[in-house]
């Protein structure tokens, strides 16, 4: 294995080479193993943050790790131009597994590039310009995605939004689609806004009004899709099915990949040449696409995140220290009491600990995200810490 460089050393070429993006936290990680990483003095931490909500398999399963040497020794790139066998198995297990009325799937690299495709489609279909989306949702970062983003954090650096799209409260959004509604864009559990779960009674109510005006309902399940809320998909969940889903994060276990489904109805009136990228559908990303739903069928993942979920959920509620367990499955929101009330000191404390974990656009929410493998023994080792502050 190669040798890692000191943390200083990471620390003061990152600052001085790579341009600002997060605040960053002050450790490098170098190896991850499961549910666990380990800084670059061998410091081992339970993450709790998924690395970034995105190792839906855990650190390096081996299955993932044995795609990418199988796949890389064997053909590391070649377009969509071409036919491929492993992107033909990615895209059939990945249509299978999400189910009826889905269709076909459209390979990309990012959340924000799938969101920005399905907002292209729905203009383009339905020859309307009008996008509307909810207050406290994040979409992405590319000019599009991030036109529609409900945090006015992030999409006040527009400076110049995207005209025509519209943010309204979940409440109102209903109401807000007309015949001039190309799409409505929802994100079901809006994580970075809090997670916040958007009421199964309005997300119906969003897929009528769309239906009633033949606009387009888009689910971003960048965060929630591929087994999060313990469904393989949100869409579904109380019979409310988007006519397009964005998914990305836990697709290909950390390597860059994302999706958007269509429905057949959707997915015919897209001519070829109509969308493009070079590389998203590439055989190694789609190596890792076929091997983490390997993993999540064979090692029953989705089982799983039911389980912890519903344990953690209960021996959380139990302590003193939380006020409030939100969220679902293993996407979840701990609001606590007294003077841990500010999330940051929490995750500080817990980082200091070992643990690491996730803060949101909502000071007093602290967000779990953990790889969906994880067990409640881990969980149980996160909650004493949690006890002990
Ligand atoms: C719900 C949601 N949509 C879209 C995105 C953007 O995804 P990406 O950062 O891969 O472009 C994110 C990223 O955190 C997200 O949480």
């Amino acid at each position: 294995m190669q040798e890692t460089p000191t943390n200083t050393n990471t620390v003061a070429d990152e600052d001085r080479y790579q341009l600002k993006t997060y605040a960053k936290w002050p450790i490098s990680l170098e190896r991850g193993e499961g549910c666990y990483v380990y800084d670059s003095d061998g410091k081992r931490y339970l993450d709790l943050y998924g690395g970034h909500a995105v190792v839906a398999t855990g650190h390096c399963h081996p299955k993932i790790v044995r795609a990418i040497q199988e796949q890389a020794a064997q053909f590391i790139f070649y377009s969509n131009v071409v036919y491929n066998g492993v992107r033909a198995r990615a895209v059939r297990k990945l249509v299978e597994a999400a189910g009826p009325p889905y269709y076909q799937a459209f390979l990309a690299n990012s959340g924000s590039e799938a969101n920005e495709n399905a907002i292209k489609l729905a203009r383009a279909l339905t020859g309307r310009t009008e996008v509307i989306s909810l207050e406290g949702s994040f979409h992405g970062r590319t000019y599009g995605s991030l036109s529609a983003t409900g945090i006015a954090k992030y999409s006040a650096y527009l400076n110049t939004p995207v005209p025509a799209h519209r943010i309204v409260p979940a409440r109102d959004a209903a109401g807000a689609v007309s015949d001039k509604t190309a799409a409505l864009l929802v994100e079901p559990i809006q994580s970075l806004g809090g997670i916040t779960v958007i009421p199964g009674e309005l997300l119906a109510g969003m897929r009528q009004a769309c239906s009633n005006h033949d606009a387009l309902l888009i689910f971003d399940e960048v965060q929630v899709g591929i087994g999060r809320t313990g469904q393989f998909l949100y869409s579904g969940i109380n019979d409310v099915y988007p006519d397009l889903v964005t998914l990305a994060k836990g697709i290909a276990s950390g390597f860059p990949a994302s999706a958007l489904l269509l429905t057949e109805a959707v997915a015919r009136q897209v001519k070829s040449g109509d969308l493009g990228t070079t590389f998203g559908g590439g055989p190694l990303a789609c190596a890792c696409i076929e091997a983490t739903l390997d993993v999540i069928q064979e090692e029953d993942i989705l089982g799983n995140v039911r389980r912890v979920s519903s344990h953690a959920h209960n021996e959380l509620s139990r302590l003193p220290i939380v006020e409030e367990v939100r969220g679902a499955g293993l996407l979840l929101g701990l609001r606590f009491a007294g003077p841990w009330a500010s999330a940051k000191s929490v995750q500080r404390e817990l980082q200091a600990k070992g643990i690491l974990t996730g803060t949101s656009d909502d000071p007093s929410i602290l967000r779990l995200m953990p790889p969906l493998i994880i067990t409640e023994a881990q969980i149980d080792s996160f909650i004493t810490t949690l006890a002990s502050l």
